[in-house]
């Protein structure tokens, strides 16, 4: 299979590149095509660059004669389309990038694809029966929850931000081009990921950077809101059983079984944190490094919870979970001190 993977130059593109050709497939290539904003890093490529099952092209998804041109050249006959802006408090201060990346670089990479692997409506070209388009979406979708209740495939779309009403409308086109098209799509919905490669910018690596650091570890609101949190390793494995297995047409939702609030990650990763540097924090005069967090003023239309029921995932495609909360915050920390103490910035461990 010849495979497009586009935003394989962030955090679970890349993450996702490293765990497929880590499974030895020797039938399986991978072109990445990342436009490299700034959430891009050609570093967490670094381990898999010269892999003879490897290309990388720096180009715009947006961009209709290079996407079609990379349909041709590499022969693609499977699309994995990670390529996003994707961080909620840009898409607050400018909403622009998101409705051009999301809406219409996916729209972009669609009609590629059908021009590419398909004759007329339902009929695909000799050698391209098998051609899928896989959409990644986010849980934030559905907008928030409150304190009980789950998202599923079945819960109405209710996006509260621009990236996630930009996501929400890129949902609606992959939807309609298997109804209108018949072209062979699946889409998953996964709650927040976290674990090595993600962004400085987000949560986790904040918490770790400050903590180290010595400043205050910035928590929105009261620490209250809570998150389904989804280990990248884990995502990817899901992703997988998906592309393979899924029902053409059909949305998985995919979730961590992690809920937990902010405040509750917080004080997990300083608690591993305590433990990993007791010496420093000693010659710190310090306890803990929990008594660095300082509560900050909410984020505009913060959804309050987000949690998932993906049992259509586990019950009809047989996925099973196999990474704990604990696990993957223990790998997390342990790739971010890499990072920042050691300097070993894309380090994989
Ligand atoms: N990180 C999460 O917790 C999370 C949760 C749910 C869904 N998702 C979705 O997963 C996908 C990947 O998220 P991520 O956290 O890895 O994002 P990221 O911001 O780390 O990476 C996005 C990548 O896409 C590239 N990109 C952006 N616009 C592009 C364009 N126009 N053309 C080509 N490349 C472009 C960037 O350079 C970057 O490498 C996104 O679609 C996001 O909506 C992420």
């Amino acid at each position: 299979m010849n495979l497009l993977v586009t935003g394989g130059a962030g955090f679970i593109g890349s993450n996702f590149i490293s765990y497929m050709l880590s499974n030895v497939r020797n039938d399986l290539y991978i072109v990445n095509l990342d436009k490299l904003t700034y959430a891009g890093n050609l570093r967490n490529v670094e381990a898999v660059e010269n892999d003879p099952r490897y290309s990388f092209v720096h180009g715009d998804i947006c961009d209709e004669n290079l996407v079609a041109k990379i349909f041709e050249n590499y022969k693609i006959d499977g699309v994995i389309h990670f390529a996003a802006e994707s961080h909620v408090d840009k898409s607050i201060e400018n909403p622009r990038p998101f409705l051009q990346s999301n809406i219409i670089g996916t729209y972009t990479l669609l009609e590629a694809a059908r021009n590419y692997w398909m004759d007329g409506i339902g009929v695909y070209k000799k050698g391209f029966a098998h051609a899928r388009f896989h959409h990644i979406s986010t849980d934030e979708v559905y907008g928030s929850l409150g304190k009980t209740g789950h998202f599923t495939e079945e819960t109405k779309y209710a996006p509260n931000s621009p990236y996630s009403a930009s996501k929400a409308s890129a949902d609606m086109i992959v939807r309609s081009y298997f109804e209108t098209f018949g072209l062979n799509v699946v889409t998953t919905n996964c709650s927040n990921n976290f674990g090595p490669r993600q962004h400085d910018e987000k949560l986790i690596p904040t918490i770790i950077r400050r903590a180290l650091a010595l400043k205050p570890i910035p928590i929105y609101g009261n620490g209250e809101n809570v998150r389904d949190w989804l280990f990248v390793t884990e995502h990817c494995r899901a992703i997988e059983k998906v592309f393979v297995k899924g029902k053409a047409g059909e949305t998985y939702v995919i979730g961590g079984h992690n809920e937990r609030k902010n405040i509750e990650i917080a004080t997990m990763i300083c608690e591993v944190l305590d433990q990993v540097l007791s010496e420093q924090l000693k010659s710190y005069h310090l306890t803990s490094y929990k008594e660095l967090i300082q509560y900050v003023s909410d984020r505009p239309g913060h959804d309050f919870r987000y949690a998932i029921d993906d049992r259509k995932l586990c019950e009809e495609l047989g996925f099973v979970h196999k990474y704990s909360l604990q696990e993957g915050m223990e790998q997390t920390v342990s790739y971010y001190l890499k990072k920042y103490v050691d300097g070993l910035e894309g380090a994989w461990i």
